[in-house]
């Protein structure tokens, strides 16, 4: 007999369940590809980044740097190898991430699957949003109904009235005015970015993920799977990776209530541009010159590029927010 669930539940338990997708520890890198996995120039990029953040707090005797969602670890081994001398002495990296510890991960890099209660210093959640479990709502012509979904199957039915916090999210940031339009309810992911600000003591916390703003939300909604490499029917099975994209800006507000002190809400591009990744290719007549210092400047070129392409990585959003300390400059510029 069908077992329908709804969608939170579903990828709750496809996801993080007793053998579950990133429970048993699958690499995302052979699923899909992440900035993290696109290049070490990501690294490059948030190193530089938190030395911004070190430099506002007045280069603390422990500075944190904190990669919820963490996945391989990769971010943060590609960016202990790249960090300005002085630094690493005093940095207390910290992978969250509820997959097993990857054996080869350099020993300074701590490994837990919960939030560390305070930090002091730099937190990033790289593609960690977009895996929250959440809701499924349609509006049909007896009024808006939660999806339920056939796990092994991925089939779907209207199920009950959503929730009043479903709805009172729904009003907010996503109303949907014809039969026929979905929405994905967010207010998991804000209660988890949330969940980050509030343990945040002094320092900046940053979120990147594909997103969509108020005005501009997709009107079939954004459940995608992922596997072996390739975009795949969103089936809550176990065997695919199950995302949505991120309403970043309800997730602006949660924060603010959390107690961010300032906010920035820009793209990737915009963000990697300013901390100095500029896609421009290297003038010809440094190959002439300098042929190998030509070729690594080209092979940086275009990794920049896909890391800062619009219509790709570039396009996603990153939500910047501290807790007393200003926004960095790298950051605080329009873009
Ligand atoms: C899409 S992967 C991103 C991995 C990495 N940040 C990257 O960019 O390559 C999302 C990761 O978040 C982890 N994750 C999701 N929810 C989590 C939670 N509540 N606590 C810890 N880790 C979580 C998953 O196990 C998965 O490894």
């Amino acid at each position: 007999m069908t077992e329908w669930l709804t969608w939170r539940t579903a990828m709750e338990r496809a996801l993080y369940g007793d053998g579950g997708f990133y429970r048993r520890g699958e690499c995302p890198s052979e699923h899909f590809r992440t900035s993290v996995h696109a290049s070490p120039r990501f690294a490059a990029a948030i190193a530089r980044l938190l030395v911004e953040v070190d430099t506002a707090l007045g280069r603390p005797n422990r500075l944190d740097l904190v990669d919820v969602g963490a996945g391989s670890g990769r971010l943060l081994a590609n960016i202990l190898a790249c960090l300005p001398p002085g630094l690493a002495d005093r940095l207390a990296p910290t992978a969250v991430e509820i997959a097993p510890r990857p054996p080869e991960l350099p020993a300074p890099i701590a490994w837990r699957p919960d939030l560390p209660p305070e930090i002091t210093g730099l937190v990033v959640a790289n593609e960690w949003l977009d895996n929250i479990p959440l809701d499924v709502v349609e509006r049909t012509p007896d009024g808006i109904r939660t999806v339920l979904v056939d796990p092994s199957s991925g089939a779907e039915r209207t199920g009950p009235d959503p929730t009043d916090e479903d709805r009172d999210w729904l009003e907010r940031w996503w109303p949907l005015p014809e039969p026929g339009d979905r929405a994905e309810i967010g207010h998991p992911r804000c209660a988890a970015w949330a969940s980050v600000i509030g343990r945040v003591r002094s320092g900046l916390a940053v979120a990147v993920d594909y997103s969509h703003a108020f005005g501009s939300r997709p009107l079939s909604g954004t459940l995608t799977g992922y596997r072996d490499g390739s975009t795949v029917p969103a089936v809550p099975d176990g065997s695919c990776d199950v995302t949505a994209h991120v309403a970043l800006d309800a997730c602006a507000l949660a924060g603010e209530r959390a107690g961010a002190t300032s906010s920035r809400l820009t793209t990737q591009r915009a963000a990697l541009r300013s901390l100095g990744l500029s896609g421009v290719r290297p003038p010809i007549d440094l190959a002439h010159r300098d042929p190998r210092a030509y070729l690594t400047a080209l092979c940086h070129a275009g990794e920049d590029a896909e890391l800062t392409d619009p219509a790709g990585l570039g396009g996603f959003g990153w939500l910047a927010q501290t807790v007393t300390i200003p926004l960095p400059a790298s950051l605080a510029a329009p873009g």
